[in-house]
C-alpha cells in the first residue's frame, strides 16, 4: 500500500459519507460543522470556491476540533499550500496535474492529496504518482458505480471516493462496492438550508448518512 493510501485511510477512517460543502459566510462554518457532528458525520470537505473558505476551515478547526477537515476544489500548488497552512488534514482535487502531484509529494507528511480521476488512464497516472486513494469525479456523469466496478479488476490498487451526483438514495449501492472507501456529496448541506440556518435539518440528514 502506498504512503498516500495509508495516510488517507488513517485520516478518513470512520468517514463513509463526506459532505462536500460550499461555505458562503464564515458565520456558517461552526454551526454547520456542529450540526454534522451532532448527526455523527466526522469528516468534511470545505471547497475553495468562496472567498471565506480558508477562514471557514480555520474556524471549524478552532471551534469543532473533533471534526476532520479537508479542503476541496484544490486546483493549484497555491491552493494546496494555502490548505496546509490553514491546517487542513487532507486536500481534494477534481483532477490531477503534474504541478499538484509535485506539491503533494513535497508536503506529503503534512497533508495528503486525494486527487480526482475520471478514466482508466487517469487512474493509471495517479497510481504512477503513488496515489492509491482517488476521487472519482464527476461520478455520475462519467459512469458512476458501473465505471468503478469495471475498474476493480484491472486496477485493484485503486480505491475510490466518488463525488458528483450522488444522493442519499444512491449512496448505499456505492458504499457496498469493495473498491469504494467513501462517497462525497452536497445533499447534506444544500445552500438553502445553510442560508436559513436550518441546522436541525442538516443534523437530520447527517444522522441518516452516518449509518449508511
Ligand atoms: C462538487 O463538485 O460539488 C461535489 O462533487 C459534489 O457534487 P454534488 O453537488 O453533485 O453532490
Amino acid at each position: 500500500m502506498s504512503l498516500q493510501a495509508d495516510a488517507i485511510d488513517r485520516i478518513l477512517s470512520g468517514v463513509r459519507v463526506m459532505p462536500v460543502v460550499v461555505i458562503e459566510k464564515t458565520a456558517h462554518a461552526a454551526p454547520l460543522a456542529r450540526a454534522l457532528m451532532d448527526g455523527g458525520i466526522k469528516g468534511i470537505e470545505v471547497t475553495l470556491r468562496t472567498p471565506v473558505a480558508l477562514e471557514a476551515v480555520k474556524t471549524i478547526l478552532a471551534e469543532v476540533p473533533e471534526m476532520t477537515v479537508g479542503t476541496g476544489t484544490v486546483l493549484s500548488p497555491n491552493d494546496f499550500d494555502a490548505s496546509a497552512e490553514a491546517g487542513a488534514a487532507f486536500a481534494v482535487s477534481p483532477g490531477l496535474t503534474d504541478e499538484l502531484a509535485r506539491s503533494a509529494a513535497s508536503l506529503f507528511s503534512q497533508m495528503p492529496l486525494l486527487p480526482g480521476t475520471a478514466t482508466a488512464s487517469e487512474v493509471m497516472k495517479a497510481l504512477d504518482h503513488g496515489f492509491e486513494r482517488l476521487k472519482l469525479f464527476p461520478a455520475e456523469a462519467v459512469g458512476g458505480l458501473n465505471l468503478i466496478k469495471s475498474l476493480a479488476s484491472p486496477l485493484p490498487r485503486a480505491k475510490f471516493c466518488p463525488t458528483g451526483g450522488i444522493t442519499e438514495k444512491t449512496a448505499p449501492d456505492y458504499l457496498a462496492q469493495a473498491n469504494i472507501f467513501c462517497v462525497g456529496g452536497s445533499w447534506l448541506t444544500p445552500k438553502a438550508l445553510m442560508e436559513e440556518g436550518d441546522w436541525g435539518e442538516i443534523t437530520r440528514r447527517a444522522k441518516i448518512a452516518a449509518v449508511l
